[in-house]
């Protein structure tokens, strides 16, 4: 869509105008079927972007029109129905009020008093209702009287709640670090499931001081193997301050066994802090259909989950929410410059001072969905994982990882003539790679990729490189499944064609 220039140029226009002109063009790119209009390399945007600060003022309108014309083009629209790699679509009507009012309204939650009066009440209603979808018990109303209270944080994502969660974890390990500082890291040592564990753990660990003691123990189906937990759980047992456990991990969305994981640790190193990931699978929480899934999450100490990835909202809002509901104030902040005040988030919010009114959309989606319209959302994209998986089976030269648990299925194509007895994988690796490179490059679909250990489909253990498909856009239909395979299909024998036969059929 491009703006009238009566619009943006007539001079009686006034800014409510022109404002009201954007959110036009932003729902005509939403709702825009490519992903991009327009593909350059990197450097080549850099030299159009990245220029001096002109000494002269340029007209709001103008820049608009420069806007539209050179930077939007160029963005990538995650809610188009070709962009099948994440699930960050940012388009649910209701999420996009709420981040325009959030906008407008410009609270800091860092305050109640003057800052926030009624948005620290909505931030913490809604980390009230994730609670109770974890199924974490929560304070009757009237104790709600502080925001050590509230039993959680929102935050700017998985990675920050992940980091909280260790921060916690280290505080319950050894109290009082938060004022002696760290003074034995290698007993701050964290479980994590070898090659699908997100970085961000060792990532956050190495942010707050416990260094880079990480135990990675083997899995079996992108699950912990339960025998190697134990094992490792009784050769590390005095290092181990926490045990990490994905209810769906970044690579397949493999939702782990966290009632066994549980159990397990418990009874092996009963003062480690279990914490579950639950960025993907918080929305199994959404249908008392799917809910089966997660069963045990309310039984770790806390739960991480990514409503930007599972929610159709806006960047960025996740939360870090805790069995204790009082958890957070073994790592809460105080000065008396601002925040002397019960409500004031800023005290249990690490990392943060000022603090966007990222609740509101939250709010605004799920009582626009309401209960009933949160389980339809996620059954929707567990019947659309369903048609992808029957029409990747249907075709045979691909090849499934995984059944999937959630809404991301990772597979193979596969050359033809590939011998599954002796399988080429550097081969195969290969081609899936250029498969992607080749999406990338076009632009007209996407798909993601990533390196996975072989659960076992070519030669267990093994790295691959499979292609990602992911069925969160609600805008998926039964043309995007078919589309997206045929063009895979396509790129894999052009490629193949390009490259030469596999060592299979030359033998
Ligand atoms: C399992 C998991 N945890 C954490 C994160 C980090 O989330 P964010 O990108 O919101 O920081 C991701 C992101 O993909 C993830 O998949």
């Amino acid at each position: 869509m491009t703006l009238a220039p009566e619009v943006l140029h007539s001079a009686e226009a006034t800014t409510a105008e022109l404002l009201k002109s954007l959110i036009d063009l932003g729902m005509a790119f939403k709702d825009q079927e490519q992903i991009y209009a327009r593909r350059l390399a990197p450097t080549a945007i850099r030299d159009l972007v990245v220029t001096d600060l002109p000494d002269a003022a340029t007209s709001l309108a103008d820049l608009v029109a420069e806007f539209q014309h050179d930077l939007l083009p160029l963005c990538k629209n995650e809610a188009s129905p070709q962009f099948l790699g994440f699930g960050d679509t940012g388009d649910d009507p209701a999420a996009l009020a709420g981040s325009l009012l959030a906008m407008f309204t410009q609270q800091n939650l860092i305050n109640q008093s003057f800052d926030s009066p009624s948005a620290t009440f909505v931030e913490i209603a809604v980390l009230r209702w994730f609670r109770d979808l974890i199924g974490y018990a929560s304070p009757p109303l009237p104790e709600v009287s502080t925001v050590w209270t509230a039993g959680g944080v929102v935050t700017t994502g998985g990675t920050m709640s992940n980091t909280i969660a260790m921060m916690l974890a280290r505080e319950h390990r050894f109290p009082g670090t938060m004022q002696s500082g760290v003074t034995d890291p290698g007993r701050c040592a964290v479980v994590v499931p070898r090659g699908i564990g997100h970085y961000s753990i060792r990532s956050s660990l190495a942010w707050i001081g416990c260094g880079n003691a990480v135990i990675e123990v083997d899995t079996d189906g992108f699950r912990y193997d339960l025998a190697g937990l134990r094992h490792a759980l009784a050769e590390h047992r005095d290092e181990i301050m926490a045990v990490v456990a994905y209810a769906g991990d970044s690579r397949t969305q493999t939702v782990e066994n966290l009632r066994a994981v549980h159990d397990i640790v418990r009874s092996k190193a009963p003062a480690a802090w279990l914490h579950a990931d639950a960025c993907w699978g918080f929305m199994a929480t959404f249908s008392p259909t799917t809910r089966r899934l997660v069963d045990g999450i309310d039984l770790y100490d806390s739960v991480t989950v990514d409503p930007h990835k599972v929610m159709a909202v806006p960047y960025a809002v996740s939360a870090l929410v805790t069995r204790d509901v009082e958890a957070l104030r073994a790592i809460s902040s105080h000065s008396d410059l601002i925040m002397q005040e019960d409500f004031a988030f800023g005290q249990v919010t690490p990392f943060v001072g000022s603090k966007p009114w990222s609740s509101l959309k939250l709010w605004m989606t799920m009582r626009a969905h309401g209960r009933h319209g949160l389980a339809a959302l996620v059954e929707r994209r567990f019947a659309t994982m369903r048609d992808f998986v029957m029409a990747v089976d249907s075709r045979p030269r691909f090849l499934r990882l995984h059944n999937p648990d959630l809404t991301a299925c990772a597979f193979l194509w596969l050359p033809p003539s590939t011998d599954l007895t002796a399988p080429d994988l550097n081969r195969i690796n290969d081609v899936n790679k250029r498969i992607h490179g080749r999406l990338l490059a076009d632009g007209e679909w996407y798909l993601h990729q990533f390196s996975i250990p072989d659960p076992g489909v070519l030669s267990l253990g093994e790295q691959l490189h499979p292609l990602r498909f992911m069925s969160v856009n609600h805008r998926i239909t039964t043309a995007q499944v078919q589309g997206v395979l045929d063009e895979v299909d396509c790129l894999g024998l052009q490629i193949t064609r390009e490259t030469g036969p596999t060592k299979e059929s030359r033998r």
